[in-house]
């Protein structure tokens, strides 16, 4: 197993019901940001990470992301013709050149441990990243990214890592919540791990967030589980049977995450991106200002 993580895994195939109608026809991970896609963002986090094989797992309606790292003929050759450099080099380094965009199907929303699980054929034995798109995080001003952080830390420590948060009580329904003993720096042992805990039954209040490192010995563990909570294959079950091989690590990370498979969180990652846009930043100050 390489030190280094080069592959990420984007389960894009889920249903976002929460943003319906708007995800009717359209991935949910297709939603911008001021002027650039969600699953842009992850994909710019996992080159950051120095990972270079990018897989989607994707179901119906997901053509839009296939299209999105695509070249643009048609598109292109318009600009071109126009003039428009500008937007031609913006279309054209959608995606860097030495990385790669595989898709793989996932015939029915099974659950996101299913969607990681149909990786397998092409991740094989290595580790490898899982980003939840709609998990939009920003690291530190001028510090390195959420993916970055944690396949450096892959690299000293070579167990499966989580991203974790603290979220309030109220809200452990939401997440996959973990029990920790200490580790180290940022790091966190993982004694227990439960799916979507009602808060007076939550072992803590550490959720785990969009953001996995996991050794390839998740897949014959998401192979061995069954259906779990909504009668989906949860990857939460995956990594509970993967603790009784493996230490699995929750890693603290430093940065923002805005929950965008959620209208609120949605809102609150537009504001703050249109805020720190370099066209729009300082004018949408000042009407957000006068807005009072
Ligand atoms: P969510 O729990 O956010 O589900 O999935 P969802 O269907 O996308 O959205 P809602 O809850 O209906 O609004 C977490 C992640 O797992 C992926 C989703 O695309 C999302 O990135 N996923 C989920 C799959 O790829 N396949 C599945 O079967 C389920």
């Amino acid at each position: 197993m390489s030190r280094s993580i080069k592959k990420a895994v984007f389960p894009v195939a889920g249903l976002g019901s929460r943003f319906l109608p708007a995800t009717k026809a359209q991935p949910k991970e297709m939603l911008p940001i001021v002027d650039k896609p969600l699953i842009q963002y992850a994909v710019e986090e996992a080159v950051e990470a120095g990972i270079t094989e990018m897989i989607f797992i994707t179901g119906r309606n997901k053509r839009a992301i296939e299209d999105h790292f695509d070249k643009a003929y048609e598109l292109e050759a318009e600009l071109e013709a126009a003039g428009k450099q500008q937007l031609l080099e913006m279309v054209r380094s959608v995606i860097p050149k030495n990385v790669n965009c595989m898709y793989i199907r996932q015939p029915m929303a099974l659950g996101l441990g299913h969607a990681v699980l149909c990786a397998k054929p092409i991740v094989g034995d290595d580790a490898f990243a899982v980003l939840l798109a709609d998990d939009f995080m920003q690291g530190e001003r001028d510090g390195l990214g959420v993916m970055a952080q944690m396949t450096a830390s892959f690299a000293r420590e070579q167990s499966s890592l989580l991203g974790v948060q603290d979220v309030p009580r109220a809200h452990t329904k939401q997440y996959g919540i973990v029990s920790t003993e200490p580790f180290g720096e940022r790091l966190e042992k993982i004694a227990a791990i439960v799916e979507k805990p009602a808060p007076e039954l939550a072992p803590s209040t550490l959720a785990v967030v969009g953001r996995y490192v996991l050794t390839p010995r998740i897949f014959s563990c998401l192979e061995k589980i069954g259906k779990g909570a909504g009668g989906e294959i949860q990857l939460t079950d995956g990594i509970e049977a993967l603790m009784q091989y493996e230490t699995v690590l929750a890693y603290r990370y430093l940065g923002r995450r805005f929950d965008c498979g959620s209208k609120l969180g949605y809102l609150q990652a537009s504001v703050e991106i249109g805020l720190q846009h370099a066209e729009t930043g300082a004018v949408f100050a000042e009407w957000l200002e006068q807005r009072g």
